[in-house]
């Protein structure tokens, strides 16, 4: 019997990446999205890349509980991704009851759920943000959560809170957070990738949008950071590799082979990358020039983080694998095929 995954917020960025990896996986999935920050477009990208015109679409809001609890009766679920969330940080810091009511009620409603049906596994998607400006790097899993500097940050780690307990109260609920550095980049077909609403704040699609002129111009913000270069270092992960940590982590869950009810991964590269050397490495990867400027810090930027990713490695038998420069050229072809639409 094929095991049935269910993603909320699957047609968003990394929904969408992750449905293509878990059906190449073999793999049943449900997807389940409000549609409120992506494109019908993605889901049908997903449609073509897996050949799967039949793959199971649920219109529906995450936090409308009776949703959630008819989906569930519908479907007999062997794990939740779960992925219908906001993202926006600045958004969160202007609208926190908004970005608290839609994180936590939607995750809420999936616990419920999953108690009421004797239990699930629930991989949560959390973030590098839980870590904060770490003392010691690159961070593992042991390393501090410091304060959330955001509303989006905290409710990162409420929701991981909220997993914990709710696993430690009913061994039937098993589940994993994956805690994200910078995914970027697009599926090889470029018939799925990042689609931002309005002006990007992430670097990568800022600097596509720039290289297409749709932006005039990117800012790097800060060049007085204490490291090599000056600006900020990070750990960009490829949006495939990340997808594939998905399934190594569903998989462990579904197998049984989890050593603890709750466990917690991080999903990097281990590779700290300056925004300057990505700029750089856009250029040459893709040969063109892009304008930039350097400009002020932005307020809540923390200087560098990047992953120790041993434990993903050896528990998950999973290694980011592709290169920064086929990561980036990836970012290029899909805004590229954006252009063309
Ligand atoms: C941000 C969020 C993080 C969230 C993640 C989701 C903040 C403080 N953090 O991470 O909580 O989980 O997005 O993807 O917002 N940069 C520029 N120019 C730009 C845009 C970015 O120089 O136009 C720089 C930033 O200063 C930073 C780096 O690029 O040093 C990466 O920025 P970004 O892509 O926004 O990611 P994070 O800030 O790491």
């Amino acid at each position: 019997m094929k095991k049935r995954i269910l993603v909320s917020g699957g047609a968003g960025y990394i929904g969408s990446h992750v449905t293509v990896e878990l059906i190449a996986a073999g793999y049943d999935v449900v997807v389940a999205d409000n549609m409120s920050n992506c494109d019908r477009s993605c889901f049908d990208g997903v449609r073509q890349i897996t050949g799967r015109s039949e793959l199971p679409f649920v219109e529906m809001d995450f936090c409308d509980a009776a949703a959630v609890e008819r989906l569930f009766s519908r479907y007999k679920i062997d794990a939740v991704i779960h992925f219908a969330a906001f993202k926006a940080v600045g958004e969160s810091v202007a609208e926190p009851i908004k970005y608290y009511r839609n994180n936590l009620l939607s995750f809420l409603n999936v616990l419920e759920a999953a108690r009421n049906h004797g239990g699930c596994n629930v991989l949560f998607s959390s973030s590098a943000t839980v870590y904060g400006e770490a003392d010691k790097l690159p961070v593992t899993e042991q390393s501090p959560r410091l304060p959330a500097t955001s509303p989006y940050g905290n409710t990162k780690q409420i929701c991981e809170d909220m997993l914990r307990d709710a696993i430690a109260a009913d061994p039937s609920i098993r589940g994993i957070a994956l805690r994200y550095f910078n995914p970027i980049g697009a599926h090889p077909s470029v018939l799925i990738g990042e689609l931002p609403r309005g002006v990007p704040n992430n670097l990568v699609p800022f600097i596509t949008q720039t290289a297409i002129g749709k932006r005039a111009c990117l800012s790097i913000f800060g060049n007085d950071y204490p490291t090599p270069d000056g600006t900020c270092l990070r750990d960009y992960i490829d949006i495939v590799d990340l997808a594939q940590a998905h399934v190594c982590a569903v998989t462990r869950m579904v197998e049984g082979r989890m050593k603890e009810g709750y466990e917690i991964f991080n999903v990097g590269t281990g590779r700290p990358v300056s925004v300057a050397e990505l700029v750089t490495e856009f250029e040459k990867v893709n040969g063109l020039k892009l304008n930039y400027k350097f400009a002020d810090r932005r307020p809540g930027d923390v200087v560098a983080i990047w992953a120790d990713t041993s434990r993903a490695n050896e528990e998950l038998g999973w290694k980011a694998k592709r290169t920064l420069a086929e990561t980036l050229a990836s970012a290029w072809a899909w805004e590229k095929h954006l252009a063309e639409q």
